[in-house]
């Protein structure tokens, strides 16, 4: 990982540690970047210029539509295509894990979910706080923290 001269620059000039300021703006989670091909494309949100294809694992499916919750080790994708280019843009993952939720206090948790951003090439982009994902997110905590949960229920059927 390098740290941007700007960065460093801008860290010096608040007078910060370089570490502390790339910290608050970056990080790593737990999430790991999934297998897309074991995934299924169960809807589609188009927003302007923005073509979202939403995956998940058929097991989610499974226990959505059968209302259980969805297992520990799921990966939901938001791939985000622009400009009708077929070239992905970013890719907006979620995934869950047992216990995962322990890292965040409560004002920030979302159930045991956490987040990344990945850029179209698979780095994660480091200018990036999930915390953002999280507070958003957290609105769904009705329906397992997912916007999209209601087509999950409905793919297929
Ligand atoms: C301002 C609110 C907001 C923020 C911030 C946000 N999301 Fe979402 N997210 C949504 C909405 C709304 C949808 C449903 C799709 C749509 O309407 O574009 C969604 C959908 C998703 C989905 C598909 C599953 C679902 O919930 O339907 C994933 C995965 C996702 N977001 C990940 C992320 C990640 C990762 C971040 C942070 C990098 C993030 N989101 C930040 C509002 C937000």
């Amino acid at each position: 990982m390098t740290l941007s001269l700007r960065r460093l620059a801008l860290a010096a000039a608040l007078g910060v540690t370089p570490f502390a300021a790339w910290w608050a703006a970056a990080e790593e989670t737990r999430v790991t970047f999934p297998d897309l091909d074991a995934l299924i494309h169960y809807t589609t949100v188009t927003r302007g210029n923005v073509v979202e294809h939403i995956m998940t694992t058929q097991e989610a499916l499974d226990a959505v539509q059968a209302g259980q919750p969805i297992p520990d080790g799921t990966h939901v994708v938001l791939v985000d295509y622009r400009d009708g280019s077929d070239e992905v843009y970013r890719y907006f993952v979620m995934q869950k894990g047992a216990g995962w939720g322990e890292d965040f206090d409560d004002r920030r948790r979302t159930g045991d979910w956490q987040f990344q951003f990945y850029w179209g090439d698979r780095r994660v982009n480091m200018d990036e706080n999930t915390a953002r994902c999280q507070r958003c997110h957290q609105s769904r905590e009705g329906s397992d923290y997912l916007y999209t949960y209601n087509d999950m229920r409905r793919f297929g059927q």
